[in-house]
């Protein structure tokens, strides 16, 4: 099995990172794990350029997105800054552009599991999340099998407990 682990927040050591290395330590056969944010990251134009071939950002956005056309799992995470995703993993989304477009690749049959880090302890951002999930990771052919909730986690390490448990206690059948 091939798993690609995305750390969307920019907090090393912090709440995504710590429950992504917990995940990922689960998961048999090849892992490989990137930290966006120490990373060249670069805006998706518009330029269409995919809809011919490959997109002509040679940069490490090109270089991930290569590796999920071959995983069999994704596991995305990313804090809640005022109420969104990071920009980091939204710059990330965007580029999944090159794939949409092109009518010779897809992201069919990658499942997904999501850690979303936030402080508020209330379900509040559930539905953003589902709305997320709709207009863009199972938009472009994903298949959503797990979120995880960190709620009321603040700070590195603080408030993970319930999440921790989640993952230990998670079946991932793939
Ligand atoms: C710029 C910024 C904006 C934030 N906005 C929110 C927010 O809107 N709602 C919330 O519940 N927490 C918010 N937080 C708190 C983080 O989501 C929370 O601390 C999270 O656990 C951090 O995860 P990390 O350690 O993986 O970075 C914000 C934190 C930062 C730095």
């Amino acid at each position: 099995m091939k798993t690609v682990a995305i750390v969307g927040s920019p907090r090393k050591e912090g709440n995504c990172d710590l429950l992504v290395k917990a995940l990922c330590e689960k998961i048999d056969g090849d892992v490989e794990s990137f930290f966006l944010n120490d990373l060249d990251l670069q805006f998706c134009d518009a330029c269409l350029s995919c809809q011919e071939g490959d997109c002509i950002k040679a940069d490490d956005i090109r270089k991930i997105i290569d590796k999920i056309l071959e995983a069999d799992l994704l596991i995305l995470s990313s804090p809640i800054y005022y109420g969104h995703i990071t920009a980091q993993l939204k710059t990330l989304i965007d580029r999944f552009y090159q794939v949409t477009r092109n009518p010779n690749k897809s992201f069919e049959g990658v499942k997904v599991i999501e850690i979303v880090t936030q402080s508020n302890p209330s379900d509040i951002y559930d539905y953003y999340i589902e709305y997320l999930n709709k207009t863009a990771i199972e938009f472009v052919g994903m298949e959503v099998i797990e979120t995880i909730f960190a709620r009321n986690a603040s700070d590195k390490g603080q408030g993970i407990e319930t999440a921790l448990e989640e993952i230990e206690n998670l079946e991932i059948n793939i």
